[in-house]
């Protein structure tokens, strides 16, 4: 009798603890699978982040005499073709005439062409491609696919003092500089 009094509260022991036992365990896999996704779910942000974002330019060639009168785009913007026809007509650059000694041109152009959108791992550049197709644009601004993303900006706004003309990204992309064209990051001046 006594045995059996015995054997049952070191069972009823075994399970209360065996029960504790699992009960953390299970606890700490649920944390621990808490942050995983939540470490996973970071990690996809970043990937995504390095994939979406443009080089910062980083040529002081092309950013002094390229960014001289307007935002200095990331060659990444343009097929390496665009950038042979602008850097080949810079007597006339839209209306204005742009000088620059041939040895800095030559960096310039070599520069734009060897991280053109076409050698871009981007996802703007990507879509970029996929929607010129076989067209080789004058300018970033007239690409079907920046345009639709811009439509609906009115003329009114894009003439206020701080803006211009679409043409100046920075204006309201607040990260345009550091390449990164979310729209979580836009701010249209007033
Ligand atoms: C003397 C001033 C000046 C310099 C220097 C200059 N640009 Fe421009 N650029 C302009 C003007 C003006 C426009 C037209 C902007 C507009 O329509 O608002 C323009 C537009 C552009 C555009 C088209 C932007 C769009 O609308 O998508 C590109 C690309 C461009 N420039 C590249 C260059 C490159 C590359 C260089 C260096 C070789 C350069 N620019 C140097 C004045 C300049
Ligand atoms: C007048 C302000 C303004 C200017 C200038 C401007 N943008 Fe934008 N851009 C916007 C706004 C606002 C959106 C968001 C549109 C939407 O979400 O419908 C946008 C969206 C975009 C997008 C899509 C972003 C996304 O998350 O899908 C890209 C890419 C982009 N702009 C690139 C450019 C480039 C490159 C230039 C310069 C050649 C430029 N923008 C000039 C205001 C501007």
């Amino acid at each position: 009798m006594n045995r059996i009094h015995k054997y049952i509260v070191f069972l009823l022991a075994f399970l209360l603890i065996a029960n504790g036992v699992f009960y953390t365990a299970f606890a700490e896999e649920d944390d621990y699978e808490e942050k995983g996704h939540h470490q996973k779910r970071e990690r996809k942000h970043s990937e995504r982040n390095v994939k979406g974002n443009l080089i910062v330019v980083n040529n002081l060639t092309y950013k002094e005499n390229c960014g001289a009168c307007h935002f200095a785009y990331q060659p990444e913007l343009l097929p390496s073709g665009s950038w042979d026809k602008i850097l080949n007509n810079t007597e006339d650059h839209f209306g204005e005439a742009v000088e620059i000694d041939p040895g800095s041109k030559k960096i310039i152009a070599e520069y734009l062409k060897a991280n053109a959108a076409e050698y871009s791992s981007a996802k703007l550049s990507a879509k970029i491609m996929k929607c010129i197709g076989k067209q080789i644009p004058q300018r970033i601004t007239e690409i079907r696919y920046i345009r639709k993303n811009h439509h609906e900006i009115s003329q009114d706004v894009i003439k206020r003092k701080a803006i211009g003309s679409l043409s100046n990204c920075s204006a309201c992309h607040t990260t345009a500089e550091k390449g990164i064209y979310d729209d979580d990051n836009v701010i249209i001046p007033k």
